[in-house]
């Protein structure tokens, strides 16, 4: 079995932005700037955000956070991401999800200039992505595909079992998985609460990407020995151990699965850092008019 290190993987990505962006700087160009809005003090949206934040400071980034109280309303919002959209010092923009259940959260994001979504949430994106189109890929996804070909897994004509079917990771991953690419080319089934037996589809993967939000719900019985394994899985349980009073928990049982795996990757250090990575990628390249011209 062999550890998929997203840490190390996400470091050494960051320095090879750092280093481009030194370049960019030094020949008269500024730097890149991602703009993040946050709304209220979710425990969960407010620790994304931070590290967000701080990937921009590794990558040389400018960074600037628009901060909102949850009773924001939901004209408040769209003024300010007009206000982003036109604002030619802002390369890219993300509305940090989930938003209070008074805003219509597809209505945000479909405000958004797609040439500016640097989280690849815009339908105009999301339709580029699944056609094999240059776009912004969403972040998780993209993260995942880069782990899958730095460690140069096979999966053309693997069985791929995606658990969820989100919009922001389930359905691209899918969609990213079956392209004729590589890392690509595979099989894929998508399952969700609906699919009447998981596991015997699981069984018979050979790679197994969770993103359901159900922590340890990949059980040993349900992975074939030599199953690569994705786990996107990132809830927040209560931990005696840690100071916050928490930990992230993964969507797979790694301590009963790992050893029957090729390559797994952990909780956190795994998919996590590279979900982040991937959003400073699209910034570069949306400071680099390398999508959209
Ligand atoms: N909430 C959970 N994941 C994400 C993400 O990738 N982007 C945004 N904007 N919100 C999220």
């Amino acid at each position: 079995m062999e550890l998929i290190d997203g840490k190390k993987i996400a470091d050494a990505i960051k320095q090879e932005i750092a280093v481009e962006v030194e370049q960019m700087v030094a020949s008269g160009g500024k730097k890149p700037h991602l703009a993040a809005v946050l709304v209220g003090h979710d425990g969960g949206s407010e620790t994304y955000v931070s590290h967000k934040v701080k990937a921009c400071d590794q990558c040389g980034f400018n960074s600037t956070v628009v901060r909102f109280e949850d009773t924001v309303t939901e004209d408040e919002l769209l003024a300010t991401i007009d206000r982003l959209n036109n604002d030619a010092d802002i390369d890219g923009f993300i509305v940090q999800l989930p938003l209070p259940k008074h805003i219509d959260e597809q209505k945000i994001i479909e405000a958004i200039d797609y040439r500016k979504d640097v989280d690849g949430f815009h339908p105009v994106n999301v339709g580029r992505m699944s056609i094999g189109l240059p776009c912004f890929v969403s972040a998780t996804p993209q993260g995942i595909m880069e782990l899958l070909k730095r460690y140069n897994i096979n999966t053309k004509g693997a069985d791929c079992v995606v658990l969820g079917r989100s919009n922001i990771v389930g359905k691209p991953v899918a969609s990213l998985m079956m392209q004729k690419a590589v890392p690509g080319d595979a099989t894929v089934t998508v399952c969700h609460s609906r699919t009447k037996d998981i596991k015997e589809y699981c069984r018979r993967a050979d790679i197994i990407i969770a993103a359901l939000g159900s922590p340890g719900f990949v059980t040993e019985d349900m992975v074939k020995d030599g199953a690569v394994i994705i786990d996107v899985g990132t809830t927040r349980v209560p931990s005696t151990e840690t100071k916050s009073g928490f930990r992230l928990k993964g969507d797979v049982d790694f301590e009963h699965v790992a050893s029957k795996c090729s390559y797994i990757t952990p909780v956190p250090g795994g998919v996590g850092p590279m979900t982040i990575v991937s959003l400073m990628k699209n910034t570069l390249l949306a400071a680099q008019h390398k999508i959209y011209k």
